[in-house]
């Protein structure tokens, strides 16, 4: 771990988890997520540098409806935030460019509160930027931390004041349903009383309206999904011929998810040097990169619950399309 202040601003300090936090799990993901009958990969390695650009050029898709909607929810929502909790202190979890962050911290800032933002992120490059930004635009000292938030939360520094926790853009539906509870938990552990939890969650809606959001017409989630191939080549030196996947997101409708998958167009077999390891790939055979849960506020509420957590507050936009849950220790 090391932590530094960047020459771009006295208010901005970054830590990082390792070196890279990335490749040092990779190794390890990769080989057991591709050594099962099902394969299967963690969602985290899809943010390379490459990959942290292209999930932004994701979130101005015409066809991806949580961003805009999330941000409309907000702009519409924090003043309220902001006099409900009072919070000095942001933490963002899975921040990326925390694009939508500007509406709360602006809210906090007007409320007279804000004090400090903590972005937390997996992509270097991300928190970089965002806590130049922030530092920049709203002259309060932010304290980044590269690493992953399954398992870096150990960094996060103590609360200076009442706190909110924030997990937006759906990302905690990207975690499975028992990891999520966990997660959920450890959580718990970073709020006091006085904090709160705020959650940005996809729900339940038009299973139509939800797969158009996975499958843009411009392909940009397509080589999204695809470029955890590249960083698999490039990383373990590995040989998946890229274009000959095939980007499959799907909506399951037992599980309420989408699940998100590369298909390989034809049998063929993939040598990773790193792990020295051969791997056969059927034709039409899928790999899991992701899964996206829509939830519906029994759900949350449910996960919550399991978490000693409590459902404050779901607010959503008037289509019904996403939710931020507000939660608080139970
Ligand atoms: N909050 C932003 C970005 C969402 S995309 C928004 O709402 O638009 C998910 C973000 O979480 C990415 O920036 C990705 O790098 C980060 N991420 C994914 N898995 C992670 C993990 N295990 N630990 C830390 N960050 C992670
Ligand atoms: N958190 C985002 C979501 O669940 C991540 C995401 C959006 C994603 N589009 C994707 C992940 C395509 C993999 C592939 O909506």
């Amino acid at each position: 771990m090391s932590t530094t202040n960047t020459a771009a601003s006295d208010l901005v300090s970054v830590t990082v988890a390792d070196a890279d936090p990335a490749p040092r799990t990779l190794a390890h993901d990769v080989h057991d997520g591709l050594t099962q009958p099902f394969k299967q990969l963690p969602p985290k390695h899809l943010y390379d540098d490459h990959g942290s650009d292209l999930f932004h050029a994701i979130c101005d898709l015409p066809e991806y409806y949580p961003t805009r909607t999330e941000r409309a929810i907000l702009v519409e929502r924090a003043e309220q935030i902001a006099e409900l909790t009072g919070a000095v202190d942001l933490v963002e979890l899975g921040s990326g460019f925390a694009t939508k962050t500007g509406v709360l911290l602006d809210a906090l800032k007007r409320a007279g509160t804000l004090e400090r933002f903590v972005p937390l992120d997996v992509s270097a490059p991300t928190v970089h930027h965002c806590a130049g930004e922030v530092a920049a635009e709203f002259g309060i000292p932010v304290h980044g931390i590269v690493g992953d938030f399954e398992r870096d939360l150990g960094l996060i520094p103590a609360p200076i004041g009442p706190r909110i926790v924030a997990i937006l853009g759906g990302t905690l539906g990207n975690l499975q349903a028992g990891s999520r509870r966990h997660f959920l938990s450890r959580l718990r552990g970073l709020l006091d009383t006085d904090g709160r939890l705020l959650v940005g969650i996809d729900l339940v809606k038009d299973p139509a309206v939800i797969e158009l959001a996975y499958n843009d017409a411009a392909g940009v989630t397509s080589a999204f999904n695809r470029n955890v191939l590249t960083v698999i080549n490039r990383e373990l030196g590995a040989d998946f011929p890229v274009d000959e996947y095939e980007h499959v997101a799907f909506f399951d409708h037992e599980n309420e998810w989408i699940d998100i998958r590369l298909r390989a167009v034809r049998d063929h077999a993939v040598r990773i040097e790193a792990l020295d390891l051969t791997v056969r790939f059927a034709a039409r055979e899928e790999l899991r990169t992701e899964i996206s849960s829509k939830f519906t506020r029994e759900r949350i509420a449910a996960d919550l619950a399991a978490a000693g957590l409590e459902l404050e507050d779901l607010l959503t936009d008037a289509d019904g399309l996403f939710g931020l849950a507000l939660a608080k220790v139970a």
